[in-house]
């Protein structure tokens, strides 16, 4: 079977090739690859894949609040094209989407079946981009997650360790509540569905939830850092986009299926204690992201 990922250098995509093997995977990344033009659907139907993940997208929510446009380009229309390109093929097209396509008015976990409510570009993209993959017809299944971590690319946990390094004290979030989810738990977990016959959204993220200052709390404590942290509310951070602020979401259909991520502590603490961890690259603002 071959399988072609659109994002492949990205932090999800990069542990999909790596879970998957380099031999069964076609990669498509930027600049060759790009969703915003026109020649995303006959490069997908050239390289003729028997399945498509489609994990591409435009993912810097404050930037997105700036370019409406650009994140539609590529999160709504560029999600179209892959569409129609697996349409054309009749393969399975596997699509990832976000926990940032609920409002985050709920206090109880969101299931497959809420209806998305976005605040922000971002959300409303991916919200876009899925009604654009169900609306084909196809065999399709859109795979919503959260608050990704990972060894490759720029996210939370590797901002906080980084600051928790060179700061005196961090202020962090402490108003929106969410699961945060390793990027090799979801990977292994992805590759678990496309053997399930299951098709429309489904929801997987690692297990428990927390809020971003726990989050952040979390992680100086595997590193074993002193750096005192301090909570803040979303306001005081004032960034760009507004957020969910709770964005928790049932993993019970994935559970029915007998795919269970573990416990997001537990997935943190492989990830910081483990090798894959690189603090090398330059990271993002320590503060939500995506
Ligand atoms: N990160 C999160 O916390 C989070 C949470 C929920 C859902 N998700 C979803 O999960 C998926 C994977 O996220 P991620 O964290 O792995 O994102 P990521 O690290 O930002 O990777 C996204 C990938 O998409 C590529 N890309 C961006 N613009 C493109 C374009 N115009 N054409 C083709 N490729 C383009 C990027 O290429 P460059 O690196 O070259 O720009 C990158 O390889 C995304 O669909 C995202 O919406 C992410």
């Amino acid at each position: 079977m071959r399988i072609l990922i659109t994002g492949a250098d990205g932090q999800l995509g990069s542990e999909l090739c790596r879970v998957l093997g380099y031999e069964t995977i076609i990669p498509m990344t930027l600049p060759d690859f790009d969703l915003t033009k026109p020649d995303v659907e006959p490069k997908i139907v050239d390289a003729s894949p028997d399945l498509i993940i489609h994990a591409g997208a435009y993912t810097d929510v404050d930037a997105a609040e700036r370019e409406p446009n650009v994140v539609m380009a590529v999160n709504a229309r560029g999600t179209r094209e892959v569409s129609k390109a697996a349409a054309r093929l009749g393969v399975r097209l596997i699509y990832i989407s976000t926990d940032y396509v609920f409002s985050g008015q709920q206090r109880t976990p969101y299931h497959e079946q809420d209806d998305p409510c976005p605040i922000n570009q971002y959300g409303f993209s991916k919200w876009k981009g899925e009604q654009a993959v169900l609306a084909t017809g196809i065999n399709s299944l859109v795979v919503r997650t959260a608050w990704l971590f990972g060894a490759v690319g720029k996210n939370f946990v590797k901002s906080i360790a980084r600051a928790a390094q060179s700061e005196t004290v961090l202020r962090v979030v402490d108003d929106q509540r969410g699961c945060p989810t390793y990027a090799e738990d979801l990977a292994y977990a992805i590759v678990a569905l496309m053997t399930k016959d299951v098709a429309g959204v489904i929801h997987l993220t690692n297990r428990g939830h927390c809020t971003w200052y726990e989050l952040a709390r979390a992680v100086v404590h595997e590193m074993g850092a002193g750096c005192p942290i301090l909570p803040i509310t979303t306001l005081q951070a004032g960034r760009p986009a507004k957020r969910p602020q709770y964005s928790v979401m049932s993993n019970s259909r994935c559970a029915s299926l007998g795919i269970v991520l573990p416990e997001w502590s537990q997935a943190l603490a492989r990830f910081v204690r483990g090798p894959s961890m690189s603090l090398a690259e330059p990271q993002c603002a320590p503060l939500p992201h995506t």
